[in-house]
Order: C-alpha cells, then structure tokens, then sequence
C-alpha cells in the first residue's frame, strides 16, 4: 500500500479537535484536600519535604475551607497533629482534640457548602507512631484497636464530618465503626474507607507533616498491604463494601493504576485515589531543580488516575491544579 488508509492523526490536527474528542477531563470538584492542623502553634509552620503544604492553625485551616471554596473544590480531609501523645492515642478522640476543634471551625464556616472529611487512625496520636494500640508483646492488637476507632468516629462526627475515612487497615474496621456510628444516631455520617492501601515508601513526607516516627525502626508491614500482590486488594475491597464503606480508596495512586482500574472495574461504589505525599514531593523536588515542567506533571499524573478509573483524588495538589485547569 503507497499511503496508508487509516488516519488517526486527523483528529490530532487542531486543538479545538483535540478538545472536542477527548474522553477524560478534570474538575475542581474532583479533588479532596488534605489538611494538617497542628495543635500548640501560633503560626502556620511549613513541611520541609512538602514544599507548599503547611502545618496549620485552627484558624488558617479555617482559611483554607474558603479558599478550597473558591476555587471549587468540593472535599477537605482532616488530619490532627495533637501536642501530646500516649500509647494508646487519646487525644484522637477527645471531644477538644486538635481535629475535632478544626472539624467545628470548618463545619461553622461552611455549613454544608464543604464535604468534610477526617482521617481516623492513631498514628498520629500514639508516641509509638503506630496506626493501633499494641499488646504485650508490641505487636499491633487488632480488635483493641478497632474499638478505639468507634470512639475516634463517634468524636468526629459530634464534630461535624460528613464522612469518616479509616486508614488504618485493621481487619473489621469499617464494620466495627458503621455500627459504633449508628449505634450513637450517626446513621448519616459517611465511611470512605482506605481499603487499598500499601505499605509505601511513599508516605515518607507524610510522617514529617504529621511528627510520627515509628519506634524502634518498626514499618506497617504487618497490616498494610504487600506491594507485590494485587489478589488481596480486591479482597479488602469486597470486605469494607459489606461492612458498609460508602466509598473506597486506592493508595498510593500513580504506581497503582493497574489495581485503580480493576477496583473501578468492580467496584459498586465511588473510588477514591490518594496521590500521597512522596509522589508529590518528588514532582515538586524535580521542578526546584527545572528538570521538569510541574504544571505539566501535576496536570498528566491527575489525568493518569482519573482516566484510570479515580471518581475522587486526595491531593495536595488540589488547590494548584483547580487553579491551573479554571485558567485554560
Ligand atoms: C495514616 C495515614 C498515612 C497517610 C494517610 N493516612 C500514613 C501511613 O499510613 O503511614 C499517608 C498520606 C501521605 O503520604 O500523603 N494515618
């Protein structure tokens, strides 16, 4: 054949038919932003290894809900950095703990104009910097810990949340806190449940946001899932949907598209993506350096898990990219 026949390269062309046929596409309302409220300071303080993301107050978390606001980004997720931590994490549900103080603040400032979400773990709460309370023998007490969790949820919905989102990987928790939340007349505060998520390398920036060191060199190895299976995914998938999640999360997101996509592909309820703090602290460090173009980046990896299959993306780069796609 002298020429070829078929032409995909004619709906290339402009980009006006560029825009006309693409299939994926982001909104500010696609994004959840995560944010950390540290108790005990007078300023925001900045996160060494999260360029751009800060250590809030009270008040300039406040601050951040009317700018989420404004440039329509619909979720916010709550992390607490408490001044004081124990072993089993008490301030997690402390009616004036550091999260539920900002849950009130938020929730004043925006009635229900803001879905309001909290991280519910311990790790940030125990001085061992583990996700649970520990038995005799220091290893993670899975059924002691999920009672606590029911009182860490019961707490942040007096706050106000519109949905509570368990992390950390205990068997039953998503169970264990539907019923704790019903049982107080909470019937209608959410679970968006991590349900995928890998013990990651990944979280690294994180742990400074949140002041936790894991004792003694220890890792989540023994509850957070091996990243080199993809079967038991689906199975804590399957598992948090009958214990009542109402939406569930893949985390990490970018190295995990291949699951992202088989958990959309089966799941029966909203899937969330959760672009963790290492992902977006290596494109922020590799544009420092102008190796890379950040806007592109940011704009290609946000693209890459919602074509994958991603309903909701947690990012810290929510407020940037709602920015970036109002003004093309
Ligand atoms: C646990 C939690 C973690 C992250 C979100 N919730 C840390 C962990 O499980 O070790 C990580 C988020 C990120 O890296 O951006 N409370």
């Amino acid at each position: 054949m002298a020429f070829p026949d078929d032409r995909p390269r004619r709906l290339r062309r402009t980009q006006a038919l560029r825009d006309l046929v693409s299939q994926t596409s982001l909104s500010p309302s696609d994004f959840i932003l995560p944010i950390f409220v540290r108790e005990g300071i007078a300023d925001p303080e900045p996160i060494r290894s999260l360029p751009g993301v800060l250590q809030h107050t009270v008040e300039s978390a406040t601050k951040m809900v009317d700018e989420a606001r404004s440039l329509g980004v619909r979720g916010v997720m709550v992390f607490g950095v408490p001044f004081t931590k124990d072993d089993n994490g008490s301030e997690a549900w402390n009616r004036d703990g550091i999260a539920q103080v900002a849950i009130r603040s938020m929730r004043e400032r925006c009635g229900d104009d803001l879905v309001i979400l909290a991280d519910l773990c311990l790790d940030e709460y125990t001085d061992h910097g583990h996700c649970g309370v520990l038995d005799e023998y220091g290893r993670v007490d899975n059924d002691a810990t999920i009672d606590l969790y029911r009182r860490v949820a019961c707490a942040q919905a007096t706050a106000g949340v519109d949905m509570v989102a368990p992390s950390g990987m205990m068997d039953g928790q998503v169970g264990a806190i539907r019923r704790g939340l019903d049982e107080a007349g909470f019937s209608e505060t959410g679970i968006l449940a991590y349900s995928v998520k890998f013990a990651s390398s990944y979280y690294g920036p994180f742990r400074e946001a949140v002041n936790v060191e894991i004792a003694e060199g220890g890792d989540r190895k023994a509850y957070q899932q091996d990243f080199r299976n993809t079967r038991e995914s689906l199975r804590e998938v399957r598992l948090d949907i009958s214990e009542g999640a109402d939406m569930v999360m893949v985390k990490p997101a970018g190295s995990y598209l291949d699951l992202l996509a088989r958990v959309a592909a089966e799941s029966e309820v909203p899937v969330a993506a959760y672009q963790v703090s290492g992902e977006y602290a290596m494109v922020k460090a590799a544009a420092e350096r102008g190796w890379i173009d950040e806007r592109g980046i940011m704009l290609e990896q946000l693209i890459a898990i919602k074509r994958a299959g991603a309903s909701v993306m947690l990012t810290y780069f929510a407020l940037d990219a709602a920015r970036a796609i109002s003004s093309t």
